[in-house]
């Protein structure tokens, strides 16, 4: 392997993104050769320098492997935290040292991709590649046409305005008071479905992603996994190039 950069070769071994590799390296959680390195611009040669995160040996697999789960709720899309809540990792239990492609939130359901190539993560999460995510949504109260029409325009949560979404009216129940929709948005701001409804005036009583970069997981159980195949993964990768364009 060549000289290359620090962040690149954490990616490459499946460490984080390269985006937030770089952000580890800033906050000194990276040593090379024993010594923290917090510039961006360091080269390492992975053949004689030692790498260092989280005071384990960061080495590149060769093999890259590709995940897609059905998380249940109750899990945490980051490694294990301070409250000791269950990890998403305790679940897919491979050999490689896998990461979740973005997040879930806890209480959320559903699609969610493992990998420990740091490269697509940073192809699938990154804002401007704008991967499709479809969700389903139960809601309190029955919701109203003009209420779906925001949420398709884009609506003002907090300080951003979301993008135009698509978005369906699944059934509305009058006698438990709810209503359910299918919510299919291209970008990822921090709880941002949840947000969506609340900005409609609705409390979000169930959340699941329902598809990922067009890829759904009606076949599979809550709580399983399965590699993708390599024409889903060659899809994912065409619809982030389609969108760099
Ligand atoms: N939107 C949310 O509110 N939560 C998620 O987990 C994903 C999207």
């Amino acid at each position: 392997m060549e000289e290359m950069r620090l962040q690149k070769y954490l990616a490459a071994a499946g460490v984080a993104s390269r985006r937030k590799a770089e952000e580890l390296i800033q906050q000194g959680k990276v040593r090379v050769n024993n010594k923290i390195v917090t510039e961006l611009g360091t080269k390492i040669n992975p053949e004689k320098d030692i790498i260092k995160y989280d005071e384990k040996i960061i080495t590149v697999q060769d093999k890259k492997v590709y995940i897609l789960c059905n998380k249940p709720i109750g899990y945490v899309t980051t490694a294990k935290d301070q409250f000791n809540r269950d990890s998403i990792l305790d679940l897919v239990k491979v050999k490689e040292r896998i990461v979740p492609v973005g997040r879930l939130d806890m209480y959320t359901s559903g699609a969610l991709l493992l990998t420990n190539d740091g490269d697509f993560v940073y192809q699938v999460t990154h804002p401007k590649h704008e991967i499709e995510k479809t969700y389903t949504v139960t809601i309190k109260g029955i919701v109203q046409k003009e209420s779906v029409e925001q949420l398709r325009k884009g609506i003002k949560i907090e300080d951003y305005t979301t993008r135009p979404a698509n978005v369906k009216i699944l059934k509305t129940e009058e006698e438990k008071d709810q209503s359910r929709l299918e919510i299919t948005i291209h970008e990822g701001k921090n709880r941002q479905v949840r947000k969506m409804c609340e900005a409609i005036g609705h409390k979000v009583l169930a959340l699941h992603r329902s598809k990922i970069a067009g890829i759904g997981i009606k076949d599979l159980p809550l709580g399983k996994w399965r590699y993708l195949r390599q024409e889903e993964i060659k899809r994912i990768l065409a619809g982030t190039i389609e969108k760099k364009k």
